[in-house]
């Protein structure tokens, strides 16, 4: 491991600290958890869309070998309804409401007897009429959501009616699911009164209000624990049913059970990002100077959940245009609950609004780059406020010479290399900065170790690794002194790890701890009288490496264990309970980026190759150029996955999902992935938060699909406007 002394080693490449117990299989995911008495929860999934269940037979099951107990609704204990918006559906009625719907559990001594046995439950539908096709709409199933407004600002239609240029297109985006490697997974153990859950979660303190809603009882009577996640995207910021049941199900059978969702069980009730239908207008003068920007957006959601796939947050304030107007629809469908996922809303709508701004740089001549810089926000458009920081310019400066921009050809179908048409696009990136509260504690022990806890969670970002980076920093310490603690109800309180805030929260608490701790050594060895530096003033102690020392006569020093030995002392603790500073409010805070992807289309056969995705950002100070530069990588690859290979398909005639695996819902593979070329702009926020760290999560995933269709029209002169781009589109 690497050693650095004090103020060194925040924004290095240190490799991830948990990463030697990820490889040698040593971290313990959920679903790893073995508990004595455990028994094996298997899920059953309707196979109709909508309707009620006349009858569930669920004799020959119980009397399979192994079978502990069948949960239906006919036998389930009455739950509450959360307080909280999870969608959950926990086996109250007799209605299906979508396709796989959870309608009961086998618990049974081992998985393979609850498998078999799940197989033997037969159930007599009653089924109703349904809708699963958001085209078939009609304008009065459109419902407005309230958890997100509508946006105006000028007049939309006076400027049209004035416009020189006036481009008006639909864009779409299809239902998209998750699929993180590791599946959903929960182990629930009821005992005495108390639950214990290991739970696949972004969110551990989240999943305990809700859990603890739902079964109507105290908070401090659930733990839940989650130490490592295999990828989240946002599906894992809720609880979703079979969570519920599995602790339902330990409840009624009185031993821990354990429920793994099997690969086929996510598609459809653990969250998907809807599908989309954005039309969007734009018009300016000759010049390309925006007057006006419409963007409509309708999107799927289900009978039980509002979920707004919000498309138009990038459209009121990325460019610097008078007149903005937008909206956003849901069609309620009989489908599972739409949730957030990786880049919620800016991913779609970054597509539609980067792609009309490409039309209308090729319909007036105009260079995709310098329209952008025509349009260039100097403020917030939306709010008038001044940004926290903004290097946007320098990112579209740097894209364009990394990503060889000048030598593109502004007209289409300009380049052939032997059969393959060559085309360069690029599109802006941008995702709010968000920061919330944590608590957190350091201890520093007599034995030279440094604990830092937070009730946060590591979804494969890196957070264990940049706690203890920054912890490591501000004492001085060598990272291997370091000890991380996360995932875990019992720790300090911090939020779900969603929206791109975590490294921004937690890294603030983390700092702010550790200067709390900091600031109790200086004062210990100042007031103590057994210290050397007994009766120093605090602001003349300086420290680093593991020691503090009198600024003005560097040999009058202590180490940190020996301050402790010398106080009697075992452990020092310092606590925090670090909060936005309401200054940061004067300010709009947003992370910014561009990309640019080159794609190589097979002038016969129509196949798209992404060849080069070039990225550049800038998001405040990076903690970790390998993790930060991973995370932008796996923003580029969801982009590319989303322009090029995902689509939800529904067989409208049953209503269920068809390709519902991971062989039939395509995702790139190794052979897909073009060359990736990442870079920084150097950027230290002062206004944000104490660490000056933007998020970074979400931000690589807007604008690329965008920039990939954009690359698509240069090299073949078709306009893609539909995703994901196939080939039977281009010929
Ligand atoms: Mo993210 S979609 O906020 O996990």
């Amino acid at each position: 491991m690497t050693k650095e002394p004090s103020g060194k080693l925040i924004g290095r490449p240190i490799d991830r600290v948990d990463g030697i117990l990820k490889v040698t299989g040593q971290a313990k995911y959920s679903a790893d958890i073995a508990l004595p008495r455990m028994s094996f929860g298997v899920l059953v999934q309707s196979t109709i869309p909508g309707g009620t269940i006349k009858d569930i037979k669920t004799v020959a099951a119980e009397k399979a070998p192994g079978v502990i107990a069948v949960l239906t609704h006919r036998n389930a204990p009455k739950v509450n309804k959360p307080k909280t918006n999870n969608p959950l559906l926990l086996l109250q009625d007799d209605t299906v409401r979508h396709g796989s719907q959870n309608i009961a559990v086998v618990i049974a001594e081992t998985l393979q007897a609850a498998t078999l046995a799940s197989e033997l439950i037969e159930i007599d539908y009653k089924e109703s009429s349904f809708k699963t096709r958001l085209e078939d709409h009609g304008s009065s199933d459109l419902i407005t959501a309230e958890s997100h407004s509508d946006y105006a600002r000028g007049n939309v239609a006076d400027a049209f009616s004035k416009a020189a240029v006036k481009l008006d297109n639909k864009y779409t985006t299809p239902t998209e699911f998750h699929c993180p490697m590791e599946p959903f997974a929960t182990v629930a153990n009821w005992q005495n009164g108390k639950l214990t859950v290991y739970e696949t979660t972004q969110g551990v303190f989240s999943s305990r209000k809700t859990l603890a809603e739902t079964l109507g009882v105290p908070q401090e009577n659930v733990h839940v624990i989650s130490h490592f996640l295999g990828g989240g995207f946002g599906c894992k910021l809720v609880v979703w049913s079979h969570a519920v049941l599995a602790a339902m199900a330990s409840q009624m059978v009185k031993r821990p059970v354990k429920l793994v969702v099997q690969r086929r069980q996510m598609f459809g009730p653990v969250g998907f990002r809807p599908k989309t239908i954005q039309q969007v207008t734009l018009s300016s003068g000759k010049d390309g100077k925006l007057s006006a920007i419409r963007h409509a957006t309708i999107s799927e959601t289900s009978l039980f959940n509002n979920f707004v796939e919000s498309c138009d947050e990038a459209t009121r304030l990325l460019y610097d245009c008078p007149n903005v107007l937008t909206s956003n629809r849901v069609v309620k469908l009989n489908i599972g609950a739409p949730i957030w996922m990786r880049a919620p809303g800016d991913a779609p709508g970054s597509f539609a609004l980067e792609t009309a701004m490409d039309e209308l740089a090729d319909t007036l001549g105009i260079d995709p780059i310098e329209l952008r810089l025509r349009n260039y926000a100097e403020k917030s458009p939306a709010d008038g406020l001044p940004w926290s920081s903004k290097s946007l310019r320098e990112c579209y400066r740097i894209g364009a010479q990394r990503s060889q921009w000048s030598d593109r050809k502004q007209k289409p179908k300009s380049v052939l290399e032997g059969k393959y048409l060559i085309g360069l696009g690029m599109a802006s990136a941008t995702h709010g900065t968000y920061r919330g509260s944590a608590q957190a504690i350091a201890e520093l022990s007599v034995d030279g170790k440094l604990r830092i806890k937070v009730g946060t969670q590591d979804i494969g970002t890196g957070t264990y690794t940049i706690m203890t980076q920054i912890a490591a920093d501000l004492l001085g310490m060598p990272i291997s002194d370091v000890i991380a603690e996360l995932g875990d109800t019992d720790l300090p309180t911090a939020p779900m790890s969603g929206g791109s805030m975590t490294a921004a929260t937690v890294g603030s608490a983390v700092h702010d701890v550790c200067l709390a701790l900091l600031a109790t050594l200086k004062n210990n060895s100042s007031t103590n009288p057994k210290s050397p530096l007994f009766g120093i003033p605090v602001n003349d102690i300086t420290y680093g490496a593991g020691r503090l020392s009198k600024k003005s006569e560097p040999s009058v020093q202590i180490s940190f264990t020996e301050l402790l030995k010398l106080s009697g002392k075992s452990v020092i603790t310092a606590k925090v309970d670090s909060k936005p500073d309401p200054s940061a409010d004067k300010y709009a805070k947003q992370s910014f980026g561009a990309q640019f992807a080159r794609v190589r289309v097979d002038s016969e056969l129509g196949t798209v190759h992404v060849t080069h995705l070039t990225g550049v950002y800038a998001a405040g100070k990076i903690l970790n150029a390998k993790t930060a530069r991973s995370q932008l990588m796996g923003g580029l690859i969801f982009g590319m996955s989303m322009a090029m290979f995902e689509e939800g398909i529904i067989d409208h005639q049953f209503g269920l999902v068809i390709n519902n695996d991971l062989e039939q819902y395509h995702l790139p593979v190794h052979a897909d992935i073009p060359e990736f070329d990442i870079t920084f702009v150097p950027e230290d926020d002062p206004h944000i938060n104490s660490i000056g760290a933007k998020g970074i999560g979400e931000l690589g995933i807007t604008g690329a699909p965008a920039a990939i269709a954009n690359a698509v029209f240069n090299a073949t002169g078709v306009r893609l406007r539909d995703l994901p781009i196939k080939l039977e589109k281009l010929l």
